[in-house]
């Protein structure tokens, strides 16, 4: 969808200006097969507070080598989302289709990296990449070469023979991304992969995910609650809301590709970073307080104010 010759007035609309190269990206993109549905889709939970409708009636497609964000407030249903496309959460209506097929639970074809370390503590970096390729019952010698080629691809050859305690964070969630693709899935799920991490590495790994994303045939649902990730990363934006877990918008990134650090500063991404802002962040309404007042407990001396 190209608005770039409407030219809207409204600097709020800004977001949805797209050049002509963005536009063509797109365009091809959405010739591009649909490798991932989801279709009516809703979950809900019984909980002591009551049903939470943690999803309702979640409606995307997805095609192939495409890079979606999924972003709102914590408690949006971001995870939920992630878990039953995993296969790992049954659903309450609807359904998700990978290739056309309906998933009813995990399988090779979806790999996924969580915020936490989750490499096995006890195996070298060859061993946990491995770890896939060992469940597909290959053979040692050809399992060993291609693990430590998935080591290389994410940068981390020269520590084939590492334990994962001898690892930076940054070092382990690359490690994890190794693993995740060395099974061969068709879509990479990850659940605020860099939340944990510094900002410098955080920035690092994003342009290395870029770079691996680049280089395989895979099609990347990212989850994030960080607005500057989402648009650096995205091709779209997938925008839920909370209680319930909703659709709010679904949203083409006007940010040319390659997709740089430097261009924050750039029109293209900050209108698309004020229009998420608008959606997560809505302002107050007048005379509304902005956050929820806190029980208060004193534990200083009385006299002992910082303010
Ligand atoms: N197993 C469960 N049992 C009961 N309620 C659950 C369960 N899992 C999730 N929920 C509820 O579903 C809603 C969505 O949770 P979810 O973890 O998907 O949110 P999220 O968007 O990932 O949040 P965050 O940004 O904090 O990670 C929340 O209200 C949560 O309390
Ligand atoms: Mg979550």
């Amino acid at each position: 969808m190209s608005l770039a010759s409407q030219n809207p007035s409204s600097l709020d609309l800004a977001y949805r200006v797209q050049s002509e190269a963005v536009a063509a990206r797109f365009t091809k993109l959405h010739t591009r097969p649909v490798i991932l549905q989801a279709e009516h889709l809703s979950c809900e939970f019984d909980s002591e507070r009551g049903r939470v409708t943690a999803l309702r009636d979640i409606n995307v497609s997805i095609h192939r080598r495409e890079l979606m964000c999924v972003i709102g407030p914590s408690g949006c249903g971001k995870s939920t989302f992630a878990r039953v496309i995993a296969g790992l959460q049954p659903v309450s209506a609807g359904r998700i289709l990978v290739d056309g097929q309906p998933v009813n639970g995990p399988g090779p074809d979806r790999g996924m990296v969580f915020q936490g370390y989750t490499l096995f503590p006890w195996l070298t970096l060859t061993q946990n990449v491995r770890f896939g390729l060992d469940m597909q019952g290959r053979s040692d010698g050809p399992a060993d070469r291609e693990a430590r080629q998935w080591l290389d691809l994410v940068g981390l050859g020269k520590f084939h023979d590492s334990y994962p305690h001898q690892l930076s964070g940054g070092m382990k969630q690359r490690v994890a991304i190794a693993r995740a693709l060395a099974a061969g899935p068709k879509i990479l799920l990850m659940d605020e992969p860099f939340g944990a991490l510094d900002p410098s590495t955080r920035a690092q790994m994003q342009a290395h995910l870029l770079e691996i994303w680049r280089n395989v045939d895979i099609t990347i649902v990212f989850i994030t609650h960080d607005m500057d990730e989402a648009i650096l990363l995205a091709d779209r934006i997938l925008v839920l809301k909370a209680n319930p877990g909703e659709v709010q918008e679904f949203i083409e990134v006007p940010v040319p590709r390659p997709r740089r650090l430097d261009q924050f500063a750039t029109p293209e991404f900050q209108a698309m970073r004020k229009h998420l802002d608008s959606l997560i962040h809505p302002a107050p309404s007048a005379g509304a307080p902005d956050h929820a007042p806190l029980p208060f407990i004193r534990l200083t001396q009385a006299g002992d104010d910082v303010e």
